[in-house]
């Protein structure tokens, strides 16, 4: 349709990256399209790490469970969501206030939103990369690496470099699943999941030499029970979030 459209539907992630360097000036174009993010109420409440030491880097890739890419990466960015910030430099609120939830979900939603912006910015740009959730595995300890104070913690890693490998596309759900009118009318989602279960396991024979064949609904099961995070909402509210 237009190549801002081509670009978006040809997303797909990347964590193997050329020994090549991001020239600094594309960093810089990185953030600063990911800062042209909407941002509720003008909030801005996020910030962007980008973790170059490669002791901290080493100690954040066993945070996600020992993924290589996240040391291999020639920029690994960490995405926070960040209240601190407007604590510390807002005026005229009630401190309290940034205990409520529902500013938990626009620093988080913030960040997100940057996050993605920098993303296709970074695709624009010929580079390729992966979110990294797996660094929420610990989040007190990553919070120690960083020096994150009260109000901010990890939303997600994310891996940036030039590629090197071409994965393909993974096939995502029928538009009707996910695109409703009106109102959540699921009456044939079951019968369009069943066909897209089939379709994911045949891109996965086909990617794997026929070694796995998981469905969708398979996968995205095991991924879930695989690490539940239960510890997630205390640290949260020790962090001073979600409070109430
Ligand atoms: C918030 C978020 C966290 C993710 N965390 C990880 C991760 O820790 N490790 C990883 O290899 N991929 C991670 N991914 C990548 C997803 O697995 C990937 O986007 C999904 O399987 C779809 O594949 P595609 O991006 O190639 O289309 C993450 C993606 C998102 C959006």
């Amino acid at each position: 349709m237009n190549q801002t459209i081509d670009l978006l539907m040809s997303h797909m992630s990347i964590r193997k990256f050329k020994e090549k360097n991001i020239e600094e000036e594309k960093v810089r174009a990185i953030i600063e399209a990911g800062q042209w993010a909407a941002t509720s109420s003008h909030f801005q409440a996020y910030s962007i790490i980008n973790v170059q030491d490669p002791h901290k880097r080493q100690l954040l890739a066993e945070v996600t469970g020992g993924q290589k890419w996240v040391t291999e990466c020639p920029l690994f960015l960490v995405f926070c969501a960040d209240l601190h910030r407007g604590k510390t430099s807002w005026e005229g609120f009630d401190p309290k206030v940034f205990g409520n939830t529902e500013m938990f979900i626009m620093a988080t939603v913030d960040a997100a939103l940057a996050a993605q912006k920098a993303f296709i910015a970074a695709q624009s740009l010929g580079l390729g990369g992966v979110y990294i959730g797996g660094i929420r595995n610990d989040l007190r300890k990553v919070s120690e690496i960083l020096g994150l104070p009260e109000l901010v913690y990890v939303v997600f890693g994310m891996c940036l470099g030039y590629p090197d490998e071409d994965p393909g596309l993974k096939p995502r759900l029928p538009l009707e699943v996910v695109y409703k009118t009106d109102s959540y009318d699921e009456s044939t989602d079951a019968e369009r999941i069943a066909a897209y279960n089939k379709v994911v396991r045949q891109y996965y024979l086909d990617r794997t030499d026929g070694k796995t064949k998981d469905t969708w609904s398979e996968r995205c099961g095991r991924n879930m029970m695989a690490k539940t995070r239960d510890e997630i909402g205390e640290f949260l509210r020790s962090k001073g979030f979600c409070k109430k």
